[in-house]
């Protein structure tokens, strides 16, 4: 993960939404070589990276949770604040309140800020509707935005992000309802490539967690688990167990957990801006991962709880300087890597001849700065499937102007 082939003075050569060469400028001008006289050219000054990918978002959600926010700052815990009304399930109040078209408008606008970020694909999960109709909505939501902006949308089910309020005290007949009605009314109307669980001591146990995604499989869904998030329980083995495509999180792994993901092809994705917007927590041991042999991508968890966070280089600035990655690493960790936890490394990730193109350019000197402008921005143009999208995008309100 370490290694990454700077090519200097170079092009890229695109052919539909693909790309048809990488290699040296003087090479690949049209009228040489084989690129014809009439195509194309697009000068770019700076760093030219596959688009970035994020593979691990809450993008539907309505408004932010400040109280939440607040609370912590005064010293409450994620799970103390949860209990006390807030966390998941003010989310999911709120969200199952609000309309179609308003989770749209404000799903549409955060997308817009990760792809100006340099997100050309990106993963949105549910789990903020916790029933049938709600989780579907949040679902279609995602099906609808996919056509209809330039970045690529993975969508994954996770109707086990928490039990909602009505199911309290009977939990087993809600991992039913996921079990028996979700997941077959998501795979039936094709909604979601994936399902998730929330795997955590307080929300849903490794037992319960194991029967969601056996239902997922049978219903030929891949998997993705959220686990060991703050504290261990056996996540990581979990997702090892079941052949998931990413565990995610980890920040609670356990030694064995991090055996399991080394001798695996799961894939640790990291959320390092998590932890800092949660503060005062250690993070992942990402050297521990990476030294075992893990493979490991990053991912923003954009959500209104734990990290409200629109930048993937910003989370990179965060691996190398909160997890001890190598710039090199961080690269990988957004493209090849992130491309891998969503099942899709053999069609995007690299600037190679075959892949999608997807590309991201920064007005940069040094391939490196992209992980290192904490907060800026240094993205100036981005193409996807061989198309350029417009930049900049102006201002966007990424929450809504009422209450739900
Ligand atoms: O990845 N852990 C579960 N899901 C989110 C938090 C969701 C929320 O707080 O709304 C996460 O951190
Ligand atoms: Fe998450």
């Amino acid at each position: 993960m370490a290694e990454l082939e700077v090519l200097t003075d170079a092009a890229v050569l695109i052919d539909g939404e693909r790309i048809a060469a990488v290699g040296r400028y003087t090479d690949l001008q049209p009228g040489t070589g084989n690129v014809e006289r009439g195509v194309e050219v697009v000068e770019v000054a700076g760093v030219v990276y596959p688009g970035f990918i994020d593979c691990h978002t809450h993008a539907v959600f309505g408004a932010p949770r400040l109280d939440d926010h607040e609370r912590r700052a005064l010293g409450m815990d994620y799970k103390t604040i949860a209990a006390a009304g807030g966390g998941i399930l003010e989310s999911v109040r709120d969200v199952r309140a609000r309309s179609d078209a308003e989770l749209a408008a404000l799903t549409r606008a955060r997308l817009a800020v990760l792809l100006a970020h340099g997100a050309t694909t990106i993963e949105v999960k549910s789990g903020y509707g916790l029933d049938c109709e709600t989780e579907l909505r949040q679902l279609r939501v995602i099906a609808r935005l996919a056509g209809a902006q330039p970045a690529s949308l993975v969508p994954t089910f996770l109707g086990a992000h928490e039990v909602p309020p009505e199911f309290r005290d009977r939990r087993a007949d809600y991992v039913r309802l996921v079990c028996e009605e979700m997941i077959p009314a998501v795979t039936r109307e094709r909604l979601a490539v994936a399902c998730d669980v929330f795997c955590e001591p307080g929300v849903f146990s490794v037992a319960e967690a194991r029967t969601v995604l056996a239902a997922a499989r049978r219903h030929g869904l891949a998997l993705k688990l959220h686990a060991d998030e703050l504290d261990g329980s056996g996540g990581a083995e979990l997702a090892v167990e079941v052949g998931a495509l990413s565990a995610d999180h980890l920040a609670g792994v356990s030694p064995a957990g991090i055996r399991a993901l080394a001798a695996s092809e799961t894939v640790a994705v990291l959320l390092p801006a998590t932890l800092v917007f949660l503060g005062g927590r250690s993070q992942a041991p990402a050297r521990g991962l990476l030294d075992a042999g893990a493979a490991l991508a990053l991912a923003t968890d954009l959500n209104p709880g734990s990290s409200p966070t629109l930048s993937l280089p910003l989370v990179m600035a965060l691996a190398v300087s909160q997890l001890g990655l190598r710039h090199a690493e961080a690269v990988n960790a957004v493209t090849v890597n992130a491309a891998a936890a969503l099942g899709i490394a053999a069609d995007r990730g690299q600037l190679a001849p075959g892949f999608r193109a997807d590309l991201v350019v920064c007005d940069v000197a040094d391939w490196r700065e992209v992980a290192y402008w904490m907060g800026g921005n240094a993205v100036t143009a981005v193409w996807t499937g061989g198309s350029a999208c417009p930049l900049p995008i102006g201002s966007v309100s990424l929450g809504p102007h009422v209450q739900a």
